[in-house]
């Protein structure tokens, strides 16, 4: 068999701030959609510390799973990307992703070894016809060399106990339908643990489980972080969780990051009328009972036919008519470090949740 060549492989080496494993720059993607034409990113720019979290909130549609899709390269073809994404890789190399093959040889051992994905639907991720423990060995005999079958179903063993699932020495030889959503979750995370990645994606990862397991999810992925080091790019459109997993925070609308900074900035700063809006929206403990949560307007719209503006202009109780929806909207600085993409900021007005 000819083998395809992976000739843009051989990519340039790039710099980046010595303390960072990934800095996005200038990130654009448009998704071609039969007759028209999506502007799902729009000059996203945001970078990753070594074993830090970073939280990627906004509602449904915002582009937080294209934009974190991109950086694994799993964006199907109707996408087209410009910017760069550079990351560093484990031998220490600074790689713009965005100069990769997907399926090249390069991207193949990224992915997994170096950055691993989980998502909301775990299911997805597992075969059914496979037991859990084959699934799990067989990634460990693809990244490492020097193990055997023996030794890998004892690693498997292993992390199945390390996130948590009792009687691993049954579990290992079920099936994924024998799994509850919330062990398939489990399952997952110890499969990403398999790995030993530098960065984790985690798209909304406890979504589709029940609060209870939700909070011991997110208690394991925390020390996990924590014993491992890993740097997390947590993508959710729960404001309360960012609370609990993140270092700091990038609010995104419509395919734009229009507020970034620390948590404790974005919760008892919040400066853009959307994080605002968010943070209105989460359920408090001071809060009468019968009182209507509130709900911003209106929906995330597509991001079609694009013109220079504020992308929330038309859910915006603030807005100001003739600048906010004609103008590109550059960035403020509220207080080092917060980012702030609002018109409102230039008239020095400040606004406290
Ligand atoms: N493969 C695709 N084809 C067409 N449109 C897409 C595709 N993927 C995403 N989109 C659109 O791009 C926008 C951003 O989507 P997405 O990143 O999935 O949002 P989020 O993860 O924030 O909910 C949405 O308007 C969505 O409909
Ligand atoms: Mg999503």
């Amino acid at each position: 068999m000819f083998k395809k060549k992976d000739k843009k492989d051989q990519a340039q080496s790039y710099e980046i701030s010595p303390e960072h494993i990934l800095e996005v720059r200038n990130l654009n993607v448009r998704i071609s959609v039969d007759d028209y034409l999506l502007h799902a990113v729009r000059g996203v720019n945001f970078s990753l510390k070594k074993g830090e979290t970073l939280g990627l909130v906004g509602e449904s549609g915002c582009g937080k799973s294209v934009t974190s899709k991109e950086i694994l390269g799993i964006n199907p073809d109707n996408c087209k990307s410009e910017g760069q994404i550079l990351y560093r890789t484990k031998s220490g190399k600074v790689l713009n992703l965005l100069e990769l093959e997907h399926d090249g040889a390069t991207y193949r051992a990224i992915r997994g070894s170096e950055i691993s994905m989980i998502f909301q639907e775990p299911m997805t991720a597992f075969s059914p016809l496979y037991t859990i423990g084959n699934q799990l060995s067989e990634i460990i005999l693809l990244h490492d060399k020097n193990a055997t079958k023996a030794s890998a179903r004892e690693r498997v063993l292993e992390m199945l106990r390390k996130v948590g699932i009792a009687n691993p020495e049954k579990r290992i030889d079920q099936y994924p339908h024998e799994f509850s959503g919330g062990m398939l979750q489990r399952a997952l995370i110890a499969m990403m643990l398999c790995c030993d990645p530098d960065l984790l994606i985690a798209d909304e990862p406890t979504t589709a489980l029940d609060v209870t397991i939700q909070a011991q999810i997110l208690e394991l992925m925390r020390s996990l972080q924590k014993e491992f080091g890993m740097s997390i790019l947590f993508i959710t459109h729960d404001l309360g969780i960012v609370a609990n997993m993140c270092d700091n925070v990038a609010v995104m609308y419509l395919g734009e990051i229009v507020e970034f900074g620390s948590v404790r900035q974005i919760f008892h700063n919040p400066c853009h009328p959307y994080t605002k809006g968010l943070l209105r929206s989460l359920p408090r403990m001071d809060q009468n009972r019968d009182e209507r949560l509130y709900i911003i307007d209106g929906v995330v719209p597509l991001p079609v036919d694009m013109h220079p503006c504020c992308g929330f202009h038309d859910r915006c109780g603030e807005c100001l008519v003739g600048i906010c929806d004609t103008q590109q909207i550059p960035e403020y600085e509220a207080e080092p470090g917060h980012m702030v993409r609002c018109k409102l900021m230039e008239q020095g007005v400040k606004h406290h949740g």
